[in-house]
Protein backbone atom coordinates (compact mmCIF):
# COMPACT_ATOMS: atom_id res chain seq x y z
CA UNK A 1 0.00 0.00 0.00
CA UNK A 2 1.24 3.76 -0.47
CA UNK A 3 1.18 5.35 3.18
CA UNK A 4 2.30 8.72 4.09
CA UNK A 5 3.16 9.69 6.63
CA UNK A 6 3.48 13.45 8.09
CA UNK A 7 5.19 14.59 11.35
CA UNK A 8 8.95 12.24 11.62
CA UNK A 9 9.28 13.37 15.26
CA UNK A 10 9.90 11.55 18.57
CA UNK A 11 7.11 9.18 17.85
CA UNK A 12 6.37 9.82 14.15
CA UNK A 13 10.01 8.33 13.25
CA UNK A 14 10.19 5.17 15.04
CA UNK A 15 6.42 4.71 13.28
CA UNK A 16 7.83 5.14 9.75
CA UNK A 17 10.01 3.06 10.37
CA UNK A 18 7.38 0.52 11.38
CA UNK A 19 5.57 0.92 8.33
CA UNK A 20 8.58 0.39 5.94
CA UNK A 21 9.11 -2.74 7.91
CA UNK A 22 5.31 -3.95 6.85
CA UNK A 23 6.17 -3.96 3.58
CA UNK A 24 4.35 -0.46 2.60
CA UNK A 25 5.81 1.95 0.36
CA UNK A 26 6.33 5.52 2.41
CA UNK A 27 6.40 8.60 1.60
CA UNK A 28 7.08 11.47 4.39
CA UNK A 29 7.02 14.96 4.82
CA UNK A 30 8.34 16.87 8.14
CA UNK A 31 8.60 20.36 8.23
CA UNK A 32 11.97 20.63 9.07
CA UNK A 33 13.17 18.24 6.02
CA UNK A 34 16.18 16.53 8.32
CA UNK A 35 14.07 14.99 10.59
CA UNK A 36 12.41 13.44 7.17
CA UNK A 37 15.63 12.62 5.65
CA UNK A 38 16.56 10.16 8.30
CA UNK A 39 13.78 7.45 7.40
CA UNK A 40 15.52 7.92 3.78
CA UNK A 41 18.15 5.14 4.36
CA UNK A 42 15.43 2.84 5.51
CA UNK A 43 13.60 3.25 1.88
CA UNK A 44 11.66 5.91 2.34
CA UNK A 45 10.83 8.82 -0.28
CA UNK A 46 10.94 12.44 0.94
CA UNK A 47 8.51 15.11 -0.19
CA UNK A 48 8.77 18.67 -1.07
CA UNK A 49 5.47 19.56 0.23
CA UNK A 50 3.04 18.20 2.75
CA UNK A 51 0.62 18.38 -0.04
CA UNK A 52 3.10 16.41 -2.58
CA UNK A 53 2.96 13.61 0.12
CA UNK A 54 -0.63 13.56 0.48
CA UNK A 55 -1.31 13.35 -3.06
CA UNK A 56 1.10 10.41 -3.08
CA UNK A 57 -0.66 8.08 -1.01
CA UNK A 58 -4.33 6.24 -0.73
CA UNK A 59 -3.43 6.74 3.61
CA UNK A 60 -2.05 9.62 5.64
CA UNK A 61 -0.69 9.34 8.89
CA UNK A 62 -0.65 12.34 10.73
CA UNK A 63 1.79 12.20 13.43
CA UNK A 64 2.19 16.03 14.44
CA UNK A 65 2.48 17.99 17.43
CA UNK A 66 -1.08 19.64 18.21
CA UNK A 67 -4.05 20.57 16.08
CA UNK A 68 -2.54 23.78 14.58
CA UNK A 69 0.15 21.87 13.34
CA UNK A 70 -2.94 19.43 11.55
CA UNK A 71 -4.53 22.49 10.29
CA UNK A 72 -1.63 24.04 8.58
CA UNK A 73 -0.62 20.54 7.16
CA UNK A 74 -4.35 19.85 5.73
CA UNK A 75 -5.82 23.07 4.74
CA UNK A 76 -3.73 25.83 5.40
CA UNK A 77 -0.75 25.24 2.77
CA UNK A 78 -0.33 26.64 -0.72
CA UNK A 79 -0.46 24.63 -2.24
CA UNK A 80 -3.81 22.92 -0.95
CA UNK A 81 -3.67 18.83 -0.88
CA UNK A 82 -6.55 16.40 -2.47
CA UNK A 83 -7.96 14.89 0.07
CA UNK A 84 -10.54 13.01 -2.24
CA UNK A 85 -10.56 10.07 -2.54
CA UNK A 86 -8.34 9.44 0.57
CA UNK A 87 -8.17 8.00 3.53
CA UNK A 88 -6.22 10.41 6.89
CA UNK A 89 -5.62 8.83 10.04
CA UNK A 90 -5.04 11.04 12.90
CA UNK A 91 -2.64 9.55 15.73
CA UNK A 92 -1.03 12.57 17.60
CA UNK A 93 -2.91 14.00 20.84
CA UNK A 94 -5.36 16.70 19.98
CA UNK A 95 -8.92 17.34 21.65
CA UNK A 96 -12.57 15.54 20.73
CA UNK A 97 -13.56 18.78 19.61
CA UNK A 98 -10.92 19.18 17.61
CA UNK A 99 -10.66 16.02 16.17
CA UNK A 100 -14.41 15.73 15.58
CA UNK A 101 -14.13 19.24 13.30
CA UNK A 102 -11.14 17.75 11.35
CA UNK A 103 -13.18 15.29 10.47
CA UNK A 104 -15.85 16.87 9.09
CA UNK A 105 -13.88 19.18 6.91
CA UNK A 106 -12.01 16.31 5.47
CA UNK A 107 -15.05 14.56 5.02
CA UNK A 108 -16.96 17.45 3.09
CA UNK A 109 -13.02 17.75 0.95
CA UNK A 110 -14.28 14.28 -0.36
CA UNK A 111 -12.10 12.12 2.42
CA UNK A 112 -12.76 9.45 4.78
CA UNK A 113 -10.75 10.49 8.21
CA UNK A 114 -10.64 7.98 11.71
CA UNK A 115 -8.44 9.05 14.64
CA UNK A 116 -5.97 6.85 16.10
CA UNK A 117 -3.90 8.09 19.46
CA UNK A 118 -1.62 5.53 20.88
CA UNK A 119 -0.47 5.20 24.38
CA UNK A 120 2.89 4.46 24.62
CA UNK A 121 6.33 6.14 23.73
CA UNK A 122 9.23 5.77 21.82
CA UNK A 123 10.40 1.84 23.06
CA UNK A 124 6.60 0.81 22.27
CA UNK A 125 6.71 2.58 18.97
CA UNK A 126 9.88 1.22 17.90
CA UNK A 127 8.63 -2.37 19.33
CA UNK A 128 5.00 -2.37 17.33
CA UNK A 129 3.76 -2.44 21.04
CA UNK A 130 2.02 1.03 21.43
CA UNK A 131 -2.34 0.65 22.50
CA UNK A 132 -3.82 1.92 19.74
CA UNK A 133 -7.41 3.88 20.20
CA UNK A 134 -9.71 3.83 17.34
CA UNK A 135 -12.12 6.65 17.04
CA UNK A 136 -14.07 5.39 13.95
CA UNK A 137 -17.15 3.97 11.69
CA UNK A 138 -17.34 0.06 12.01
CA UNK A 139 -16.80 0.18 8.58
CA UNK A 140 -13.05 2.61 8.52
CA UNK A 141 -12.35 0.47 11.71
CA UNK A 142 -12.77 -2.88 9.53
CA UNK A 143 -11.38 -1.68 6.86
CA UNK A 144 -7.70 0.05 8.62
CA UNK A 145 -7.47 -2.23 11.91
CA UNK A 146 -5.03 -4.52 10.10
CA UNK A 147 -2.74 -1.56 8.93
CA UNK A 148 -2.35 -0.40 12.32
CA UNK A 149 -1.35 -3.18 13.95
CA UNK A 150 1.69 -2.12 12.79
CA UNK A 151 2.19 -0.20 15.30
CA UNK A 152 0.43 -2.14 18.14
CA UNK A 153 -0.96 -5.54 18.18
CA UNK A 154 -4.50 -5.30 19.07
CA UNK A 155 -6.07 -1.49 17.62
CA UNK A 156 -9.12 -1.16 19.75
CA UNK A 157 -12.28 0.71 18.65
CA UNK A 158 -13.22 3.40 21.23
CA UNK A 159 -16.29 4.54 19.66
CA UNK A 160 -17.06 6.97 16.92
CA UNK A 161 -14.46 9.95 15.84
CA UNK A 162 -13.79 12.23 19.30
CA UNK A 163 -13.81 9.07 21.42
CA UNK A 164 -10.59 8.03 21.14
CA UNK A 165 -9.34 11.33 21.58
CA UNK A 166 -11.30 11.93 24.77
CA UNK A 167 -10.66 8.61 26.29
CA UNK A 168 -6.42 9.55 25.24
CA UNK A 169 -6.96 12.91 26.98
CA UNK A 170 -7.96 11.11 30.20
CA UNK A 171 -4.95 8.79 29.85
CA UNK A 172 -2.67 11.60 29.63
CA UNK A 173 -4.31 13.46 32.23
CA UNK A 174 -3.35 10.44 34.84
CA UNK A 175 0.07 11.00 33.64
CA UNK A 176 0.61 14.28 34.32
CA UNK A 177 -1.66 13.99 37.86
CA UNK A 178 0.69 10.55 39.04
CA UNK A 179 4.20 12.56 37.83
CA UNK A 180 3.43 15.37 39.86
CA UNK A 181 1.85 13.92 42.97
CA UNK A 182 4.99 11.84 43.21
CA UNK A 183 7.20 14.27 42.28
CA UNK A 184 5.30 15.94 45.80
CA UNK A 185 6.15 12.90 47.25
CA UNK A 186 9.91 12.34 46.47
CA UNK A 187 10.54 15.92 47.21
CA UNK A 188 8.56 16.07 50.35
CA UNK A 189 10.37 12.58 52.20
CA UNK A 190 14.09 13.66 51.14
CA UNK A 191 13.45 16.71 52.65
CA UNK A 192 12.45 15.57 55.96
CA UNK A 193 15.62 12.68 55.94
CA UNK A 194 13.38 9.64 55.13
CA UNK A 195 15.59 7.16 53.31
CA UNK A 196 14.67 6.78 49.44
CA UNK A 197 15.31 3.25 49.55
CA UNK A 198 12.96 2.95 52.39
CA UNK A 199 9.94 5.12 50.70
CA UNK A 200 10.24 3.24 47.06
CA UNK A 201 9.93 -0.15 48.90
CA UNK A 202 6.78 0.55 51.09
CA UNK A 203 5.10 2.47 47.69
CA UNK A 204 6.20 -0.34 45.78
CA UNK A 205 4.48 -2.78 48.14
CA UNK A 206 1.37 -1.12 48.61
CA UNK A 207 -1.54 -0.26 46.15
CA UNK A 208 -0.29 3.32 45.30
CA UNK A 209 2.38 1.61 43.25
CA UNK A 210 2.32 2.98 39.67
CA UNK A 211 4.96 1.66 36.96
CA UNK A 212 5.52 5.35 36.11
CA UNK A 213 7.07 5.73 39.55
CA UNK A 214 10.17 3.29 39.10
CA UNK A 215 10.68 4.73 35.06
CA UNK A 216 10.90 8.17 36.30
CA UNK A 217 12.55 7.61 40.29
CA UNK A 218 16.27 7.57 38.58
CA UNK A 219 15.68 11.07 36.16
CA UNK A 220 14.31 12.95 39.66
CA UNK A 221 16.78 11.75 41.65
CA UNK A 222 19.78 12.54 39.61
CA UNK A 223 17.78 15.87 37.53
CA UNK A 224 18.36 14.81 34.97
CA UNK A 225 15.84 15.58 31.96
CA UNK A 226 17.53 15.01 29.19
CA UNK A 227 16.85 13.11 26.34
CA UNK A 228 13.24 13.05 26.74
CA UNK A 229 10.48 10.72 25.45
CA UNK A 230 7.74 12.69 26.01
CA UNK A 231 8.19 16.68 26.22
CA UNK A 232 6.78 18.54 28.90
CA UNK A 233 5.87 21.26 26.42
CA UNK A 234 3.12 18.21 25.19
CA UNK A 235 1.96 17.02 28.37
CA UNK A 236 1.12 20.49 29.29
CA UNK A 237 -0.67 20.75 25.84
CA UNK A 238 -2.83 17.65 26.72
CA UNK A 239 -3.58 19.19 30.25
CA UNK A 240 -4.62 22.13 28.77
CA UNK A 241 -7.06 20.39 26.46
CA UNK A 242 -8.07 18.31 29.10
CA UNK A 243 -8.92 21.24 31.29
CA UNK A 244 -10.98 22.90 28.35
CA UNK A 245 -12.82 19.72 27.40
CA UNK A 246 -13.44 18.87 31.53
CA UNK A 247 -14.97 22.49 31.78
CA UNK A 248 -17.21 21.45 29.20
CA UNK A 249 -18.61 18.76 30.78
CA UNK A 250 -18.70 19.90 33.91
CA UNK A 251 -16.22 18.62 35.53
CA UNK A 252 -14.19 20.51 38.97
CA UNK A 253 -10.97 22.12 37.41
CA UNK A 254 -9.19 22.59 40.69
CA UNK A 255 -6.91 19.95 40.40
CA UNK A 256 -5.79 19.92 36.95
CA UNK A 257 -5.68 23.74 37.09
CA UNK A 258 -2.98 23.15 39.52
CA UNK A 259 -0.99 20.62 37.64
CA UNK A 260 -1.06 22.56 34.36
CA UNK A 261 0.14 25.49 36.68
CA UNK A 262 2.83 23.19 37.53
CA UNK A 263 3.89 22.21 34.11
CA UNK A 264 4.01 25.58 32.94
CA UNK A 265 6.36 26.66 35.91
CA UNK A 266 8.04 23.72 34.73
CA UNK A 267 7.92 25.41 30.75
CA UNK A 268 8.88 29.00 32.00
CA UNK A 269 12.57 26.84 33.62
CA UNK A 270 13.44 26.23 30.17
CA UNK A 271 12.78 22.49 30.17
CA UNK A 272 9.96 22.87 27.62
CA UNK A 273 11.93 20.21 25.33
CA UNK A 274 12.89 17.77 28.29
CA UNK A 275 11.36 14.93 30.09
CA UNK A 276 8.04 16.18 31.75
CA UNK A 277 9.50 14.29 35.21
CA UNK A 278 11.14 17.86 35.03
CA UNK A 279 7.96 18.85 36.80
CA UNK A 280 10.21 17.60 39.79
CA UNK A 281 12.27 20.75 39.02
CA UNK A 282 9.12 23.34 40.04
CA UNK A 283 7.95 20.42 42.69
CA UNK A 284 11.24 20.66 44.63
CA UNK A 285 13.76 23.27 43.24
CA UNK A 286 17.09 22.31 43.42
CA UNK A 287 17.98 26.06 44.23
CA UNK A 288 15.88 26.02 47.35
CA UNK A 289 17.78 26.45 50.90
CA UNK A 290 15.80 23.84 53.64
N1 LIG B 1 6.41 11.30 22.55
C1 LIG B 1 5.50 10.49 23.09
O1 LIG B 1 5.80 9.68 23.98
C2 LIG B 1 4.07 10.53 22.62
C3 LIG B 1 3.26 9.40 22.89
C4 LIG B 1 1.94 9.40 22.47
C5 LIG B 1 1.43 10.49 21.78
N2 LIG B 1 2.23 11.58 21.54
C6 LIG B 1 1.63 12.69 20.80
O2 LIG B 1 1.98 12.52 19.43
C7 LIG B 1 2.20 13.79 18.80
C8 LIG B 1 3.64 13.86 18.30
O3 LIG B 1 4.49 13.71 19.40
P1 LIG B 1 6.10 13.66 19.29
O4 LIG B 1 6.55 13.24 20.64
O5 LIG B 1 6.51 12.91 18.09
O6 LIG B 1 6.40 15.22 19.12
P2 LIG B 1 7.57 15.99 18.36
O7 LIG B 1 8.83 15.20 18.34
O8 LIG B 1 7.58 17.35 18.94
O9 LIG B 1 7.03 16.07 16.87
C9 LIG B 1 6.03 16.99 16.49
C10 LIG B 1 5.89 17.01 14.99
O10 LIG B 1 4.93 18.03 14.63
C11 LIG B 1 5.54 18.90 13.66
N3 LIG B 1 4.96 20.24 13.77
C12 LIG B 1 4.82 20.98 14.89
N4 LIG B 1 4.22 22.15 14.59
C13 LIG B 1 4.01 22.14 13.24
C14 LIG B 1 3.41 23.07 12.33
N5 LIG B 1 2.91 24.22 12.76
N6 LIG B 1 3.35 22.72 11.03
C15 LIG B 1 3.85 21.53 10.60
N7 LIG B 1 4.41 20.62 11.42
C16 LIG B 1 4.49 20.93 12.72
C17 LIG B 1 7.02 18.86 14.02
O11 LIG B 1 7.77 19.36 12.94
P3 LIG B 1 9.25 19.95 13.22
O12 LIG B 1 10.13 18.74 13.28
O13 LIG B 1 9.52 20.82 12.05
O14 LIG B 1 9.19 20.71 14.51
C18 LIG B 1 7.20 17.38 14.28
O15 LIG B 1 7.22 16.65 13.08
C19 LIG B 1 1.85 14.83 19.88
O16 LIG B 1 0.49 15.16 19.76
C20 LIG B 1 2.10 14.09 21.19
O17 LIG B 1 1.36 14.64 22.26
C21 LIG B 1 3.55 11.61 21.92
Amino acid sequence: MKVTLIGTGLMGRPMGERILAAGHHLTVFNRSREKAELLRSSGAEIAASAAAAINSAECVILMLADGAAIREVLFDEDPKPDLGQRTVIQMGSISPTESIGFHQEVVECGGDYLEAPVLGSIPEARAGSLLVMMGASHFLFKRWCTFLQCFGPEPLLVGEVGKAAALKLALNQLIAFLTAGFAMSLGFVQRQGVEIDVFMKIVRQSALYAATFDKKLERMLNRDYANPNFPTKHLLKDVKLFRDEAEAVHLELRTIEGIGGLLALTLDKGFADDDYSAVFETVCPSDTKH
